[in-house]
């Protein structure tokens, strides 16, 4: 087999050095490796360094070895590009599409997965520019991972450290060498939340943003599944290889899962369904003075109603409370007949829109015994990962 070939790029941060024993583990694996530093990052690690460690001529402008046209035939003979560590200058120039140096070129002109490891101080990572320009990257399809949370070169303590290499490889592999356990499998998610109307213009929602069934999603279809995705009221943009179907109501949901159900083999219940409706829909604006109190209607349960006739379908259902209750999680678990309930605690909006979760995973078995997993603080695509594993082994 062919040696599979990466690229590192390598930004402008102190963390650089530490990249040297990440291309070393690479290596270690069987990978080539071509660096490419940015020409700030050389200030910290020398092209000497990197042209020893790779074994390969180190360059870092379009404007040396032109007659190899480097960012074209770098980009296209690569199989993935690792940039280690991504500073925030760097992910922000990747993000707009601009091609400086030699490596944001190369980045624009390949086709390979590409994975980020950001490194910098807390106040610039969580900066709002920053958080956009990472969001851009990953609406994208880039892998950005979450920086560590410990001592940053200062004294300062916070989230921007990077991450262990032992951390680098596991998400670079999980990449790599992807597994395609679901196969054949028809899986049906559903994600955001509902909305009821109750005028033209006002409606009774939650703050869900979809991500979490958006994370679930694409890990399903990246392990090979036929996804459908049924979409409520979120501002993310169809995934990739999966069918999205854009619903708003309960109702309206109610009636894509259970005409989907039947066919499907997983049903991932992540939305966050209004229990209840407005009983009367105005045709008009309704006026100041006559909102004074608001009729409802329940909504039916959809997990329910499908899962009560289900056959060799699992089902995983959600419960997002304001308090970890494992009790009522496992009630809810129960007597919603679901195989499967991710519970957590959403007070203090921590959880919506963001790109982590935390929780208890509960199982249950035939004899209706509760098994339990807890999840400490993940990114929403981990915790995907997990639930599908759990699903995997209840599928058989
Ligand atoms: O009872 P609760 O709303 O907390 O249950 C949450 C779980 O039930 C989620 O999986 C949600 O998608 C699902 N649900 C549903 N239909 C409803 C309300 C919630 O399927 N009307």
């Amino acid at each position: 087999m062919s040696t599979r070939e990466v690229i590192l790029g390598v930004g402008g941060g102190i963390a650089a050095y530490k990249s040297c024993d990440l291309l070393r583990r690479l290596q270690d694996q069987g990978f080539g490796v071509t660096v490419i530093p940015t020409p700030a990052s050389l200030n910290f690690v020398g092209s000497a360094t990197w042209e020893a460690l790779s074994g390969r001529p180190v360059t870092t402008s379009v404007w040396e070895k032109v007659d190899e046209v480097r960012h074209v035939s770098l980009g296209s003979s690569s199989d993935f590009i690792v940039v280690a560590p991504g500073t925030a200058d760097l992910i922000a120039r990747i993000a707009h599409g601009r091609a400086d140096d030699l490596l944001t070129n190369t980045i624009l002109a390949s086709s390979a997965p590409k994975l980020i490891v950001p490194a910098m101080h807390p106040a610039m990572w969580s900066n709002p520019a920053t958080v956009a320009n990472v969001q851009i990257l990953r609406d994208r399809g880039f892998f950005v991972m979450e920086p560590d949370h410990g001592r940053l070169t200062g004294k300062d303590v916070g989230v921007g450290r990077f991450p262990e290499t032992s951390r680098i490889l596991a998400e670079f592999n999980s990449i790599a060498n992807p597994v395609h356990d679901l196969i054949g499998r028809k899986v049906l998610v559903t994600a955001g939340g509902t909305r009821e109307p109750l005028d033209p213009i006002r409606f009774i929602g939650n703050r869900s943003s979809g991500k979490q069934g958006y994370a679930l999603a694409r890990a399903a279809a990246r392990r090979g599944a036929d996804v459908t995705l049924i979409l409520a009221n979120s501002e993310l943009p169809d995934p990739s290889g999966v069918s999205c179907i854009r619903v708003s109501t309960a109702q309206e949901m109610f009636e894509k899962v259970d005409q989907a159900f039947d066919g499907c083999d997983l049903l991932v219940m992540s939305a966050a369904v209004a229990d209840a409706k407005p009983l009367h829909v105005s045709q008009s604006k309704i006026k100041k003075g006559a909102l004074t109190s608001i009729e409802l209607a329940a909504n039916p349960d959809i997990v329910s109603t499908v899962s009560s006739r289900k056959k060799n379908q699992v089902v995983i259902a959600f419960a997002a409370e304001t308090s970890l209750d494992i009790e009522e999680g496992k009630r809810k678990l129960l007597s919603k007949s679901a195989d499967i309930l991710f519970l957590n605690d959403v007070a203090g909006s921590e959880i919506f829109g963001s790109d982590q979760n935390q929780g208890v995973i509960l199982i249950s078995d035939k004899a209706q015994s509760v098994q339990e997993i807890n999840v400490d603080r993940t990114d929403k695509d981990t915790l995907a990962d997990l639930l599908l594993d759990q699903a995997l082994h209840r599928l058989g």
